[in-house]
């Protein structure tokens, strides 16, 4: 039950605004593991400021010395502005100090509180600058992103991890300057420090995008081949796996060479028979030679070979169906799958 005599403690100061004034992301934030759900990341907070301390001050009552609170719940910046403050005061018969102002910071802070104000803005002003800066960084980042993907769409070379690691680098950075400093609302002021943290960090996701994807369009010589797939004498010509069981209950393996001929290497993949995506892989190399053996996991297992070339993994393969088979959940290489030949 609420008890209207007994003052609220910070944090329950903080939950009677919080139940509403939410961050976007509730709980550890999947971007970087930082719970931050409300405003208890402001720097007041260290400082025992409550949010209603600043949003709703004291005022007192003109001629009777009065004190209440006022619910006109607004950007304190407002009540440190001759007008509105002097409207507001007037309406209510508050007072105001001797510059026409109701000032929620005075309590703390002595001195003029136009000053307060003014320092308030500067720190409003340079975040909204710095905060342009990274908007313009993401904004170039987008830029050369489509460059990539309008490049790989008329079937130039472009480097799909690269182009990948952009998207996510820029993604990182939208997150970062969206979340904590555009639409914070208070524009740097309740954290100064944690928000110019999170625009340098933005700005380095966005940069790092830019840089990844304009490497990722422009690699036709150092861009990593796509890898291809082992004959199956069905889809693919060629001799198709074989496995013999030794005495030893080994399994032997052997297969012809990957229809790409830059493909060094071979990834075993073993899962468990009516379950067709349980496939991980049993070995990552063969050391390039196109037969293995392998001591079976229990119970009925089912085996697929791979063609890779380092940075690249080709395909599982044909389904009888014609159509290909997917990636189980933990694969050697990430896949990028070449015509043959
Ligand atoms: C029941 C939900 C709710 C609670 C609780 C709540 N707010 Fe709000 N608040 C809002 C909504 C919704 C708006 C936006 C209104 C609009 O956009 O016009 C808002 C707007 C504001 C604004 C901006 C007003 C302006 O000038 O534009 C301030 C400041 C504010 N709230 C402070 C607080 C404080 C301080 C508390 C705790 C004492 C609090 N709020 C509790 C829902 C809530
Ligand atoms: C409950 C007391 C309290 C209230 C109320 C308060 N402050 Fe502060 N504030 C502090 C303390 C203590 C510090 C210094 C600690 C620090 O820098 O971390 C501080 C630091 C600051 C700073 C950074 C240091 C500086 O002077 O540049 C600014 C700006 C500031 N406050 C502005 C305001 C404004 C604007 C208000 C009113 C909206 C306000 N404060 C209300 C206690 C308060």
């Amino acid at each position: 039950m609420f008890d209207g005599d007994t003052p609220l403690t910070l944090d329950e100061g903080i939950a009677l605004c919080a139940q509403c004034h939410v961050e976007y992301v509730c709980g550890n934030s999947p971007i970087d593991g930082i719970d931050r759900d409300y405003f208890p990341w402001a720097r007041h907070y260290g400082n025992d400021a409550k949010c209603f301390a600043r949003h709703m001050p004291k005022v007192t009552r003109t001629g009777d010395s009065t004190q209440f609170t006022s619910h006109w719940l607004a950007s304190p910046l407002k009540y440190l502005t001759p007008e509105p403050a002097a409207t507001f005061a007037a309406t209510f018969g508050v007072e105001v100090d001797s510059e026409g102002l109701i000032s929620p910071c005075a309590s703390c802070h002595g001195g003029k509180q136009s000053q307060r104000k003014s320092k308030a803005e500067r720190i409003q002003d340079d975040t909204y600058a710095d905060a342009l800066a990274v908007e313009s960084a993401l904004v170039t980042s987008l830029s050369a992103i489509k460059t990539a993907k309008d490049a790989l769409a008329t079937g130039q070379a472009v480097d799909p991890v690269l182009l990948e690691s952009a998207i996510e680098d820029h993604r990182a950075a939208h997150v970062r300057w969206e979340n904590l400093v555009v639409s914070e609302n208070s524009m740097g002021f309740h954290n100064p420090t944690e928000v110019e943290d999170e625009r340098m960090t933005a700005l380095g996701l966005a940069q790092s995008a830019t840089a990844s994807a304009t490497a990722g369009t422009n690699c036709a010589a150092g861009c990593a081949p796509a890898a291809g797939v082992v004959p199956d004498g069905f889809q693919v010509p060629g001799v198709p796996l074989t496995v013999t069981r030794h005495s030893t209950g080994e399994l032997e393996f052997n297969w012809s060479a990957s229809c790409v001929s830059g493909d060094t290497d071979f990834a075993i993949y073993e899962g468990t028979l009516g379950s067709f995506t349980s496939h991980a892989p049993a070995s990552c190399t063969t050391g390039g030679a196109t037969t293995s053996i392998l001591q079976p996991g229990s119970g009925n297992r089912y085996y697929l070979v791979l063609p890779h070339n380092g940075v690249w993994e080709g395909s599982h393969g044909y389904r009888g169906d014609g159509s290909l088979r997917p990636r189980g959940a933990s694969v050697c290489y990430p896949q990028a799958v070449g015509t043959c030949g």
